[in-house]
């Protein structure tokens, strides 16, 4: 029993296929989850009255309620709830990763509030299985925790490995102002925008011989439209960093983060500071990928 801190990635999807809405209210995903490291940390440390509370602290803060809503309290419940215990704890989430982004910030909260809480209160590894818990708590969760590269398909909790090799450096514009993921997939329906539900080839290739053009090449995202109709000015934020010099540039998941895949990191600053003269460009950020899912790191 003692104090915790989990250290958690971003996701972005390198492809992302959508369906056709299903009776569940949810779109079939074939898609190709990447972790970057921009990450959240998230510390847990027990609580003697049996209460679950939760802080976030960082740039973000004041975007995120902590309350029974934040998916770190609600992984910690449900956490609990399996394991039979009624431990309390203390969560602090230290946020990096931008709020109402399209990369899974929420989502790498609730993933590494599962590691920390199981830590902190003594759950064995093996004891009870995280990743059943981390699709229940969101679609993209199971792969927080799992992190590198992954195809995921049904609503994107169910994960296959993916040979893939290499070392990525990207540039991350984020937007002034978040999108609602549901919204987005609401517009997505409107537009009609249903694609052929599979993995490129060619991406799959990319990967695995870890080239750079090849992949850039080889980047999808069903969603794009339905974002960029939401919200017109990522048109521009798309065509400026491409123009600066990236490979290619992409909305990430539902948005409005864009993210820019840059041929090495010296090429990074020259496509950051284009985008950063942007009025609907919030800040941008580098990032080096793949990174490590959810992991105990020393305080
Ligand atoms: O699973 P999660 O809570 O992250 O999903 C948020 C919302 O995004 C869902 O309620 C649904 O409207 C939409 N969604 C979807 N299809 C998916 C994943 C999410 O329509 N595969």
């Amino acid at each position: 029993m003692s104090e915790v801190r989990v250290r958690v990635p971003a996701k972005i999807n390198l492809s992302l296929a959508v369906g056709a809405l299903g009776a569940d209210g949810y779109h079939p995903l074939i898609t190709v989850f990447h972790a970057v490291d921009v990450c959240d940390e998230v510390i847990a440390s027990p609580r003697a009255d049996g209460e679950i509370r939760v802080r976030t602290v960082g740039e973000f803060a004041s975007e995120v309620s902590d309350d029974r809503t934040h998916l770190a309290w609600r992984a910690a419940a449900l956490l609990r709830e399996r394991a039979g215990i009624n431990q309390g704890v203390d969560i602090v989430v230290e946020k990096t990763i931008s709020v109402a982004g399209g990369m899974a910030g929420g989502s790498a909260d609730a993933a590494g509030a599962l590691v920390a809480c199981a830590a902190s209160w003594g759950i064995a590894a093996g004891e009870v299985d995280l990743y059943p818990l981390a699709a229940e708590l969101g679609s993209d969760v199971p792969f927080a925790l799992r992190g590198g590269t992954a195809i995921g398909t049904g609503r994107g909790t169910q994960l296959a490995d993916v040979e893939s090799h290499g070392q990525f450096s990207w540039v991350l514009a984020v937007a002034d102002e978040g999108l609602s993921t549901p919204a987005v997939y609401r517009r997505f329906d409107e537009l009609n925008g249903v694609g052929v539900l599979d993995v490129a080839p060619r991406l799959i290739a990319a990967l695995a011989s870890g080239n750079v053009y090849e992949l850039a090449a080889s980047l999808r995202n069903d969603l794009q439209a339905a974002a960029i109709d939401l919200r017109p000015s990522l048109r521009e934020t798309l065509d400026v960093g491409v123009r600066a010099g990236a490979l290619a540039g992409l909305v990430s998941g539902s948005g409005p983060t864009c993210v820019f895949l840059v041929e090495q990191p010296a090429h990074a600053d020259a496509v950051a500071e284009a985008l950063v003269e942007l009025a609907q460009v919030r800040f941008v950020r580098h990032a080096a990928s793949p990174a490590r899912g959810a992991h105990i790191v020393d305080a």
